[in-house]
């Protein structure tokens, strides 16, 4: 059964299965984490280009992170020790930092979470490198349509299955396949907190949303087949069948009326092309 806890920001707030209704203290933390993120990916724009080393994107992403007051909720978490995700091509989630350089062509997916004051602010954008084929780019457009497209679903009376609906549709309708094996997830004091954001389903199903509740939408969406495979890193998840996976991610509230997005760009740099 769906339990539903209203907490405000002095609550001793756990994962233990309830989705919270934050109040107007929660929604303030959640907006200044937001925008940190936000303005972290749009301080990576102009270093995302052939020869960087994920690594060194990684370095970026730490410092502007500490200097922004927050501490990278990655760093330490289930023993990653890295302060974001940076997933190439076919990888589709978690990628880890390392010495490998992007080349031109490449698209890839930059996740970031700053902690704030205890709020995580967790988002994530594609970014093109360089001259992309045409083919990546339209992977790039309709997973970003497709989490918009979600986003608009996200208002109370709805269901959480409105949202994965509306995603799914978008996806397939250009033949791409849905990861099921990652989700979205509630967000807020607690990184990864009930509910579960799957970005498959049917209309009027799942808990049903309502003013309070904080959680991520982030679709993972493959040219081919939705089926992953980990890698031996324990992180790494690529698609089966090696085809290009894209990835966008926004941390939202239930309002009232609709949804608030925490994490969306103040540059307005939402999506690419970021030129
Ligand atoms: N930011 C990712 C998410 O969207 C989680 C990354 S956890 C890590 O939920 F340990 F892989 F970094
Ligand atoms: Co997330
Ligand atoms: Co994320």
């Amino acid at each position: 059964m769906t339990s539903y806890v209203s907490v405000t920001a002095d609550d001793f707030i756990e994962r233990d299965g309830a989705i919270k209704l934050y109040d107007a203290t929660g929604f303030e933390g959640m907006r200044k984490a937001g925008r940190l993120a936000a303005e972290i990916l749009d301080a990576l724009v102009p270093h995302v280009v052939p020869g960087v080393t994920t690594e060194a994107l990684d370095d970026i992403v730490r410092r502007m992170t500490l200097d922004g007051g927050a501490v990278p909720a990655t760093l330490g978490y289930r023993g990653y020790t890295k302060s974001c995700c940076i997933s190439i091509n076919h990888v589709v989630c978690h990628g880890i930092p390392g010495p490998k350089a992007l080349k031109e062509g490449d698209i890839i997916n930059i996740d970031v979470t700053p902690m704030l004051d205890g709020w995580h602010g967790d988002t994530s954008r594609m970014f093109l490198v360089g001259d992309v084929p045409i083919k990546a780019k339209r992977l790039v457009d309709v997973t970003y349509e497709s989490l918009m497209l979600g986003i608009e679903q996200a208002k109370p009376g709805n269901h959480l299955g409105d949202v994965s609906h509306a995603i799914q549709t978008h996806a397939e309708k250009h033949r791409y396949g849905v990861v099921r094996d990652f989700c979205g997830h509630g967000v807020g004091r607690v990184f990864h907190d009930a509910p579960e954001v799957v970005h498959v389903g049917k209309p009027g199903t799942g808990p049903e949303l309502k003013p309070g509740m904080i959680f991520t939408i982030e679709p993972m969406i493959n040219i081919g087949r939705p089926d992953v495979k980990m890698l031996d890193d324990g992180w790494t998840a690529v698609t089966r069948d090696r085809t290009l996976s894209a990835q966008f991610e926004h941390s939202i509230g239930i309002t009232e009326t609709g949804c608030e997005i925490f994490t969306k760009s103040p540059a307005g740099l939402d999506h690419p092309p970021y030129a």
